[in-house]
């Protein structure tokens, strides 16, 4: 039986903040998500988490075994501590570490009879800086040894064959070896690497398998998060295009972990996508458009310029237009707001059309309180409608009225001052004007 093991300890020095590392969010998502899913998919019998004191209650890592290292002594000693933790029928393990966001299910399928496999990748000229442990190979290509960048030689250093930290172990050798590892080296920590000489020394069975590097990149600082977020970042788009979104200019669209696009939609440029985002079929989302917690349905138009957020559902065929910002709302069927509104906790009926300019007040600066619009109203332009407020089926809103009352089912509110008009006031005020 097999077990995963999620080295999830360390402290990310390197990132300069105090948020531990893989808690890091990309796309809306922290890092070790991202390890744990994969780990799931891999379907082992155990998922251990090895992480430090502050994070044991961790939401993230619910359904594993969770095991606390004190203190961050080294990746070999992470998996020392998680040794008494594993269930007695696992006889083979494998490592993962938690700042490998973009592993791949495919890639990981190491299933074999040897005591140690190693995955390797090749380095490009650009990443040679990178800190990867490089792995030696003896004259016929079996690795004998890892080096960390920080011990080796700069011809070592040399070597682009980096060792990606994942790593498949049988129980029986890590029992004989982890006890003996030793902290002699630069960094004072006992390496989980060392096991790789250790059991060459001893002849168990040892193999090195190569993966391509873009699955296995680590996150150590945020220039190495922010390289990480863009892989990801391109592999749904190439997925969204692949299943029929149209997506123009792509590398300008942000997208969330959990991003759900229908076929047949269009998305412009320089959209986001925050969490929680579900967009149907037959949908244009325009340019600049911010979306979070967001449903919407067949045949919308959003944009550009739209910001939606907490809670909104945008039913059939209705429209958001420029420089509109929709709060927890729902816009029924057809529903037009095609410029310069602010519409937040309201409920807005089918075929209901809100005019340039319109306003919800919904929030006394303790409490906040709904607006609710029926079916087929007309709100006239820069109305303003002061919540709680129910404007019923078929009523029309003349522009620039400011309610605070409920208005009846196909009645007209009007609420604003009397428009005067004193004929010929222009023109002798100009006269006066021109004779002093
Ligand atoms: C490690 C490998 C290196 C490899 C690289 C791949 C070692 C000694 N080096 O280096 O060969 O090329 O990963 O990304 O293993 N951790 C703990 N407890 C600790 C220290 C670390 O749980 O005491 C966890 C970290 O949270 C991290 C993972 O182990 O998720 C790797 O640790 P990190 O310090 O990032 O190792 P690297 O220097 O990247
Ligand atoms: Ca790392």
């Amino acid at each position: 039986m097999e077990a995963i093991v999620i080295l999830a300890a360390g402290q990310g020095k390197r990132m300069g903040s105090s948020i531990p590392k893989v808690l890091y969010p990309i796309a809306g998502q922290p890092m070790i998500s991202y390890v744990i899913e994969i780990a799931r998919k891999l379907n082992p019998s155990q998922i251990i988490v090895v992480t430090s004191p502050a994070l044991k209650e961790c939401q993230e890592f619910k359904g594993c075994t969770v095991v606390v290292q004190d203190l961050p002594l080294g990746t070999g000693d992470a998996l020392r501590q998680a040794l008494p933790h594993i269930n007695p029928q696992i006889s083979y393990l494998t490592v993962l570490c938690g700042d490998t966001p973009l592993l791949c299910m495919e890639e990981l399928n190491l299933k074999n009879s040897n005591d140690l496999t190693i995955v390797g990748a090749r380095l490009a000229p650009s990443e040679m800086c990178m800190a990867y442990g490089r792995i030696i190979t003896n004259q016929i290509g079996s690795p004998i040894k890892i080096i960390e960048t920080i011990d080796a030689t700069s011809e070592q250093k040399n070597i682009n064959l980096a060792n990606t930290g994942v790593m498949r172990f049988s129980i029986l050798m890590l029992k004989q070896l982890l006890p003996r590892l030793t902290n002699n080296n630069k960094s004072s920590e006992f390496y989980l690497t060392d096991l790789l000489a250790m059991a060459v020394e001893q002849n168990y069975k040892v193999e090195l398998t190569e993966k391509r590097y873009e699955y296995f990149q680590g996150v150590n600082n945020l220039v190495e998060l922010s390289k990480a977020e863009e892989v990801l970042q391109n592999r749904w788009r190439e997925n969204l295009m692949l299943s029929g979104v149209r997506l123009i200019m792509p590398h300008t669209i942000y997208l969330s972990f959990d991003t759900k696009i229908d076929p047949n939609t269009q998305v412009g440029p320089f959209v986001t996508f925050g969490k929680n985002v579900k967009v149907a079929r037959d949908v244009k989302i325009l340019s600049f458009c911010h979306l979070e917690e967001t449903e919407i349905k067949q045949g919308v138009t959003v944009g550009p310029f739209a910001r939606l957020r907490n809670g909104v559902v945008m039913e059939e065929g209705s429209a958001v237009g420029n420089f509109v910002e929709i709060k927890g709302s729902h816009l029924g069927r057809g529903v037009k707001a095609k410029h310069l509104s602010y519409l937040g906790d309201a409920t807005i009926g089918d075929k209901t059309n809100i005019g340039a300019g319109v306003i919800t007040c919904n929030y006394n600066g303790f409490k906040k309180f709904k607006t609710k619009i029926g079916k087929e109203v007309m709100v006239g332009v820069n109305s303003t409608l002061i919540a709680p407020i129910n404007i019923c089926d078929g009523a029309y809103v003349a522009a620039g009225s400011v309610l605070s009352k409920d208005v009846q089912e196909n009645s007209l509110a009007i609420s604003r001052s009397t428009q005067q008009e004193k004929l010929e006031w222009a023109k002798k005020f100009r006269n006066r004007q021109q004779k002093t």
